[in-house]
């Protein structure tokens, strides 16, 4: 399964979607610019914020209260916007595909 991240300057960059892992990591591991996830998953940092495609935004469910607070502060923020870190990856969203803004707060 793989997922693909779309950065601000339309280049996509595939990763595999490793089942439990936090998406956050999997785009760290895999060195997709934009996505630095420096509080460690904490959902604390806002840098690893992407705005997850509308097609998807079902499948991997919404935001819970703790990633809000984080995200109300961040100007890019869109409807669909999620912390990376706080979506567990799962083999089932084989496809899923997220863009990276071009800020990262
Ligand atoms: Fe810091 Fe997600 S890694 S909020």
């Amino acid at each position: 399964a793989n997922v693909t991240f779309v950065t601000h300057d339309g280049e996509k960059h595939e990763a595999p979607l490793t089942e439990g892992t936090s998406l956050m990591q999997i785009a760290v591991d895999n060195n997709i610019p934009g996505i630095d996830g420096d509080c460690g998953g904490e959902a604390a940092c806002g840098t690893c914020h992407v705005v997850v495609d509308e097609a998807w935004s079902d499948v991997v469910g919404t935001n819970d209260e703790v990633e809000e607070d984080m995200l109300a502060m961040n100007p890019e923020r869109e409807p669909t916007s999620r912390l990376s870190c706080q979506m567990t990856a799962r083999e089932s969203w084989d496809g899923l595909t997220v863009r990276v803004p071009e800020f990262q707060i």
